[in-house]
């Protein structure tokens, strides 16, 4: 058996790596925990002539480095199980990092049906409009449609490993094998499933993306994002994204992030604890439409989420709609005195946010959520108690008691 030894994070069990990765010693106060160092520049040598000034290395300029970055870096290679990870200011600016480091324009994108927003946006408009990049969507959950789709100019294969908002799953290990049979790489926006609920590096991903805003840092007090995998592939990202184009993560929010990863594991497991839970109990009840979880057998890709997830669990998002037109959805929000209104996920207090059907991007939504809409629940780390009280209090007030 290895030993376990702090400071080689390839050594350490995966909640042994969430405390001790990326951390050390200060050389100046000699704190045990890495200070916030919120210094713009750093001490040139007395001959600077020969640094490079895009240099991701040297102590020069925080937006080439610096400690916090550096740190966390560090941390999230050694939770992915990836050599290195750059990261920048928020999940869209490392998704816009992959692809401004990886795209040129007459280059072609396969990119799942079902995507986070702005990555939608990226690819439906800014990209074709702006680069002359294209993109094809395709239902990530079909192999054989991705394979379809492919082109002798596709670069890239962009999926979510639960996408955002339906919870479609991805099969990750087959849609790696259709991306670099055509000599594409695989990005996986990871955000919905972190580590070590899912390791997308392990089924052959490429590039792994995380929104560090939600899960990672956990406390919905700081935005941040990164880019996971080998240093071939996020070495050019670092002087490209961080030093060129400014996407830099501020060195708090970098140390929050840091400080918030600790305790990743401990409050993943409550998170798909409690989700499953919740996602049953709506599931149960008449007054709920329906239910879009990976956790029920109900759900369309509930097999391939079990195998690729190795049962572990199954995320802690949640879509439903309850029995009613938007107005009713709107009052079903208004009701809840847990849950919040509000966007963003994997937070600390669990967050609800009703979306409409309409728009272009519902188009490719399972039909009842072009019917209903939807209300898109991040399952917190309440008591989950409270949690399915508040859901079937809020169920009472607005369509009334259950046989009444
Ligand atoms: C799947 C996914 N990727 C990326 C992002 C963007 O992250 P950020 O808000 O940190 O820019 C989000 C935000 O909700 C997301 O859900």
């Amino acid at each position: 058996m290895t030993r376990p030894d702090k400071h080689r994070p390839e050594s350490l069990a995966f909640g042994t790596r969430a405390v001790h990765a990326g951390n050390a010693i200060d050389g100046g106060s000699g704190a045990i925990r890495t200070p916030i160092v919120m210094a713009n520049s750093y001490a040139l040598p007395q001959d600077p002539a020969s640094i490079s000034w895009s240099d991701v290395d040297t102590p020069l300029y925080t937006r080439n480095s610096g400690a916090n970055q550096k740190g966390l870096q560090a941390k999230l290679a050694a939770l992915e199980g990836g050599e290195d990870a750059v990261v920048l200011a928020s999940g869209v600016a490392a998704i816009h990092a992959v692809i401004f480091g990886y795209l040129r324009s007459g280059d072609h994108v396969v990119v799942a049906d079902v995507t986070y927003e702005a990555t939608w946006r990226l690819y439906t408009e800014l990209l074709p409009d702006r680069y002359g990049i294209e993109a094809t969507f395709v239902d990530a959950s079909d192999v054989e449609a991705v394979r379809a789709a492919m082109r002798p100019t596709t670069r890239l294969v962009h999926v979510e490993a639960i996408a955002n908002p339906t919870t479609k799953v991805t099969d990750v290990a087959a849609v790696a094998q259709v991306a670099h049979d055509g000599g594409a790489l695989l990005v996986v926006d990871s955000t919905f499933t972190p580590p070590p609920l899912y390791r997308p590096l392990a089924d052959g991903a490429d590039l792994v993306i995380h929104s560090l805003t939600k899960y990672v840092n956990g406390h919905g007090d700081a935005m941040g994002g990164a880019v996971i995998g080998t240093t071939a592939l996020v070495r050019p990202l670092k002087a490209d994204a961080q030093v060129d184009v400014g996407g830099v993560i501020s060195p708090f929010n970098a140390w929050l992030i840091q400080r918030g990863s600790v305790t990743l594991p401990l409050r993943l497991r409550q998170h798909l604890a409690s989700a499953q839970r919740v996602a049953e109990f709506l599931d149960a009840d008449p007054r709920v439409a329906y239910v879009a979880y990976p956790g029920l057998p109900s759900h369309p890709q509930h097999e391939v989420a079990t195998r690729q997830f190795g049962g572990r669990g199954y995320g802690a998002m949640i879509a439903f709609a309850v029995d009613g037109d938007p107005d009713t959805q709107n009052r079903f929000v208004a009701a809840l005195r847990v849950i919040t209104s509000a966007v963003s996920l994997g937070h600390d207090e669990s967050l609800i946010v009703h979306v409409g059907a309409d728009g272009p991007r519902v188009a490719t939504y399972p039909e009842e959520f072009r019917r209903w809409g939807h209300l898109r629940l991040s399952i917190g780390l309440e008591d989950v108690e409270d949690l399915l009280a508040d859901l079937g209090a809020a169920l009472d007030e607005v369509l009334g008691q259950l046989g009444g």
